[in-house]
């Protein structure tokens, strides 16, 4: 099939499941392939509230991207972007102002493919192809020096992302990195699995993840551990909480089931 050429890059093993692309296929998205399909059936089985956690990230991202746009954010460094689905960040901000500017980063071949077929045509958004272990690596990529500014405040995201940094690769200094080659004024917005507020069913859907030939590991943190990870930002009212808890909108912004507004730690902070 033509569409399946242009977002497949060549010298993938597709039957190796990417959580890029599982969690593709828990937002309804049709860039996944069976193994992809297979863990995430697996995974929804065990915790079939699981779309709508993943609806409420995507919702709490709208919300932070106005948020950030309110106190005057014109540039975005999104990693751990995904594959691209309804409502991206470019398209929240450059609704607001289309001269907003926006660098993804992901290390998943398909979501860079993806984007970049999404972006052709959208001078002030790329996408850069980088495992945000190697911060070097994305800052000093030619799309953050065309698009990003580094001595005027950034959107720095990273949603649904730093659970697949273990330990041993130090994610409170990885995100320091991030923090310490922006300015005062600019913001942190994450979104992180809540070890302590979840059941046992998420445990064992993290085993079927991290059992898969997936090279994506999942790794939970209480509530200090990813209040840790805001070290040197302010966190903005209403502080590190539930997903559907941080300034719910609207009745799509949070769920009738307090355990899945809870399932997903998310904040704002700013850089001091
Ligand atoms: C669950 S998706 C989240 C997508 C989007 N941020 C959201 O919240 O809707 C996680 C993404 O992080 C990417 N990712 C995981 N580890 C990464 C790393 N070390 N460097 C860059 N991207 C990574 C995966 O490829 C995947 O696309």
């Amino acid at each position: 099939m033509a569409e399946t050429q242009n977002w497949v890059p060549l010298g993938i093993d597709t039957n190796v499941p990417s959580m890029a692309r599982v969690y593709d296929y828990i937002l309804g998205g049709a860039h996944n392939f069976a193994a992809d399909r297979q863990v995430g059936g697996q995974i929804e089985k065990l915790v079939p509230g699981l779309p709508s956690v993943a609806r409420l990230n995507r919702r709490f991202l709208g919300r932070a991207v106005n948020f950030l746009m309110d106190q005057g954010i014109r540039q975005f460094l999104d990693i751990g972007s995904g594959i691209p689905t309804v409502a991206n960040v470019h398209e929240v901000a450059q609704e607001r102002d289309p001269a907003a500017r926006v660098v993804y980063v992901d290390k998943d071949p398909v979501a860079v493919a993806h984007s970049q077929l999404l972006l052709a045509d959208n001078e002030n958004a790329a996408i850069v192809q980088a495992d945000m272990r190697e911060p070097e690596v994305v800052l000093s990529s030619p799309e953050v020096a065309r698009l990003l500014r580094l001595d005027e405040p950034v959107g720095l995201l990273m949603l649904l992302m730093m659970h697949w940094v273990p330990d041993e690769d130090g994610p409170e200094k990885l995100v320091a990195h991030y923090r310490d080659a922006l300015p005062a004024g600019s913001f942190l917005v994450m979104t992180h699995v809540a070890k302590d507020q979840i059941d046992d069913s998420v445990d064992e859907a993290a085993a079927v993840v991290n059992r898969s030939r997936s090279a994506d590991q999942m790794h939970m943190r209480d509530h200090a551990r990813v209040s840790a990870l805001f070290d040197g930002f302010s966190l903005v009212e209403p502080g590190l909480v539930g997903c559907g808890e941080w300034r719910p909108d609207g009745p799509g912004d949070f769920a009738d089931e307090a355990s899945m507004n809870m399932f997903l730690y998310a904040g704002v902070g700013r850089k001091d």
